[in-house]
This record gives C-alpha cells, structure tokens and sequence, in this order.
C-alpha cells in the first residue's frame, strides 16, 4: 500500500533552531545505528520511519557503519526512501558520518581526507542520494592533523555532496580547534554530537559552553543510554533488549544492581511527573536551550511513540532537578 504521510505532522513536533544557523531540527530526531540492518526486520523498522515522519520528525541520522554487517542501515533506508518517500526528499535533513573502521587498509578508518571523501561517495551510492544534508567526523583521529580532516569536509560541502559540516565525540578542546579551522575555511560547523544522558554528563565539562559561545547546534546521541533509561531493565535483561542481543552495543555487565537501583528511583520520579522514564530523560536534556535535538533509537514503533510524548512536558521544578542529582550521585 502507498504511504502517504500524515497532513497534520509539522503540528505535533517543535522545532529548534541548530546553533546559529538557518536550520531548525525536530526536539526529537531518529538514529538507525540499531535496529535497521539486514539482521533486522524490514516491516519493523518501515513502521517506525513512517511513525517518524507523520510525527514531524525530518531529522534522520546515518553513518556509513550502521547495520549490522556495516553499511546495510544505509542501503536499508535507502531502498525505503525510494519505496515510501519519494517526494519528500526536501522535507528531510539526513545525516552521515565516517571515522570509525569501514574497510580494510589504511584508508577505511579514522580522519584522512582519502577516507572521508571516499566514504561518503560510498554512503551516498547506498541511500541513493545525489548529497546528505550533514556530513560528521565521526571521531577524532589523534594521528591525522586536524587541518586535514576540517578541511574534508570543507571540500565535502563545496562539491554539494553535504550541504553542512558536523564533528561527533570531540572533547570540548578538539571541538573547539576544529569549529575554529572550519569557520577560518568559510565552512562553518553546524552541529556537534556527543554522547549525552542522565547516565553520561561529559558534555557538561566545558563542551556545552563551547557549543553555546560558538553558535553552534548539539544533538546528544544515547540520551536514554541505549535503553537504560526506560522501563526496560526495571526487572531483569528482558530477552528482545539491546544488552540480550548479540549484535547490541550495551553489554550485559553494564546492567549492573546500582544501575537498576538508580532506574528504579528516577522511573518513580518519572511517574509522579505523569511521564515515562524515557520521556523524563530525554526532557531532562531538552531543558537545556543549548541542546538542538535529542537523538533517540527505537526497536518498535511503539518505543517511539512513547518517547515522542516527552513533548507534553519538558519543564522541571528545581526541586525535582535536586532528587535527580541525588539519585544520579548516589
Ligand atoms: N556519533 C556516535 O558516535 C554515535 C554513537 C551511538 C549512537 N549514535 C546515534 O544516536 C542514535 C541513538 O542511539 P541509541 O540507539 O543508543 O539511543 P537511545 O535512545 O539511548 O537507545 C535506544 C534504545 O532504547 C530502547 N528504547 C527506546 N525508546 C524506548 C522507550 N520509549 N521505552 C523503552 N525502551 C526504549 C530501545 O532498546 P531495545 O533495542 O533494547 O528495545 C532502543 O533501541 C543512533 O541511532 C545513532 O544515530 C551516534
């Protein structure tokens, strides 16, 4: 059957603007690291890119890796594009990256410029897209001059292969070299992704400041640690989670009692807020004007519509900020 997107979309989301730039972004975007590789089930993941889109999320976030095996969420989302949205290629901001290891050589990992530009024409060949509205590094390469890597991706947006230029994992020190390198070469950095939550506060050792001084946009990636942050793991590792599965990121031994002991209290917090724990997280980090857009993934669509409710409610009282920070320290 055709797709056709829901008219009412854009009512249902908010919209932020990304750092100082003419792009607004979803308070909400996807992620396809997880659950849209070829050991995943097409129906599945089809039903959460239409929930996504009749939802007023536009912001759909790659990376040549994602699958598994590397490259397949890219091919995946490709074919459903063409299938499902064709059409509204304009109405969406889709994202790449390269940085980790792709292919085997000296020139399928890290920051060259030999492996950026290549990497891209590869993701573009798979989502069958003539550019991507943002390219990253993926991760900083202590071995490549920073020179270099910034001035890929200059090259990347001047050739229309990328319409932005963005950095992920950068340290706020890196991060702040390489927005400097790129607004010298007349390309500016849109976008910083780090990974962000409850559970992981680096970003608010100096990074956020960087961001916020500079202008420029920050969508944590994990803002509900891949799952932790939800009622998931209230009892146990279920068996169709991310830490039982084989190809899941989250290790079994990150499920620890102390973090199930934290889970319970902040899901407690969560439900005298009339919210889930998941839409608590991901509220916690939307109080912060700095923050563009949250980053989620989700296993069924059903996830995403619980998250998508965050939107009811992202204001906290100081006092429930303060029993946060005692869970959290705890
Ligand atoms: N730049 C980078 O280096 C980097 C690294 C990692 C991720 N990312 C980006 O960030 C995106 C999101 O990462 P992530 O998938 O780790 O994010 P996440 O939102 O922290 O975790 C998503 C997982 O949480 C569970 N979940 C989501 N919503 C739920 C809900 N409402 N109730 C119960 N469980 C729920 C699901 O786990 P189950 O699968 O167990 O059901 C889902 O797969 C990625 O897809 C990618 O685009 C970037």
């Amino acid at each position: 059957m055709t797709y056709l997107p829901s008219a009412d979309r854009y009512k249902k989301m908010q919209y932020r603007r990304c750092g100082h730039s003419g792009i607004k972004l979803p308070a909400i975007s996807l992620g396809l690291w997880h659950n849209f590789g070829h050991v995943d089930v097409t129906e599945t993941y089809r039903k959460i890119l239409h929930l996504a889109f009749d939802s007023g999320i536009t912001h759909f976030d790659l990376a040549n890796n994602y699958g598994p095996p590397p490259g397949s969420a890219e091919e995946n989302f490709g074919r459903i594009l063409k299938e499902d949205f064709r059409g509204y290629r304009d109405e969406m901001i889709i994202s790449s990256k390269a940085g980790y290891t792709m292919w085997d050589g000296p020139y399928g990992d890290w920051g060259s410029k030999k492996y950026l530009v290549a990497s891209l024409d590869q993701s573009l060949k798979r989502m069958g897209l003539e550019y991507v509205d943002i390219f990253y590094h993926h991760r900083p390469d202590p071995e490549t001059p920073l020179e270099e890597t910034m001035s890929a991706l200059d090259l990347i947006v001047r050739q229309g292969k990328a319409l932005y230029a963005g950095i992920s994992n950068y340290p706020a020190a890196e991060a702040a070299k390489a927005i400097a390198i790129l607004k010298d070469l007349g390309t500016p950095c849109l976008i910083h992704q780090p990974k962000y939550s409850m559970f992981v506060r680096d970003p608010e050792e100096g990074l956020l400041d960087v961001l916020g001084n500079e202008g420029v946009g920050c969508i944590p990636f994990s803002p509900l640690a891949q799952g932790l942050l939800t009622n998931k793991y209230l009892h146990g590792i279920p068996e169709d989670s991310r830490a039982a599965k084989s190809t899941g990121f989250l290790q079994k031994d990150q499920v620890t009692p102390e973090r199930i002991a934290q889970i319970k209290q902040l899901n407690d917090l969560a439900l005298k807020r009339d919210q889930t724990l998941a839409q608590m997280a991901l509220a916690w980090l939307l109080k912060d004007k700095r923050v563009t857009s949250v980053l989620i993934g989700a296993s069924r669509a059903e996830q995403l519509a619980d998250s998508l409710k965050v939107l009811d409610n992202i204001a906290f009282s100081a006092e429930e900020l303060a029993q946060i920070e005692k869970i959290l320290a705890a």
